[in-house]
């Protein structure tokens, strides 16, 4: 298991992969399974602006894709803002798959914290979502 900041450089080295060419907004994430595996997400954006994807749901897809099951962590960075935040969109899809989630997210001063999802989104729509 690697630690906050080692998590959260993962995810920066991502960023040059991000597909922001109407926002100009990079984004990436690095999702940690429970085997330690990071799972890279970046924003990917369509001519079709509604088509975009976040960083966050496309790591939690690419991973589930990839057979993960339980996560950890995620790191998030962005090019320009200093922490990002999951939008609300990711905040419910990331509850549904990883209600456990610690947010590693690099603090305006440089420091790094960890939040649990959980407190992003209080009295979550969980009807529908699947079965533990
Ligand atoms: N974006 C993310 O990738 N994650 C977030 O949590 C917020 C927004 C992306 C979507 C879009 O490509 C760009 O940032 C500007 O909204």
């Amino acid at each position: 298991m690697s630690d906050g900041p080692e998590l959260l450089g993962a995810a920066k080295a991502l960023l040059p992969r991000a597909q922001a060419a109407y926002s100009k907004f990079r984004v990436s994430a690095a999702l940690e399974d429970e085997q330690g595996v990071v799972h890279p997400g970046v924003n990917v954006e369509s001519a079709s602006f509604g088509l975009t994807i976040c960083a966050e749901r496309n790591a939690l897809f690419g991973a589930l894709a990839r057979g993960a099951t339980r996560f950890n962590r995620i790191a998030i960075a962005g090019d320009r803002a200093k922490p990002v935040l999951p939008c609300g969109a990711c905040r419910q899809v990331l509850l549904e798959y990883a209600p456990d989630l610690l947010l590693v997210l690099e603090a305006p001063d440089g420091r790094v914290e960890e939040i649990p999802l959980r407190d992003l989104l209080p009295r979550p729509f969980l009807a529908g979502s699947r079965p533990s």
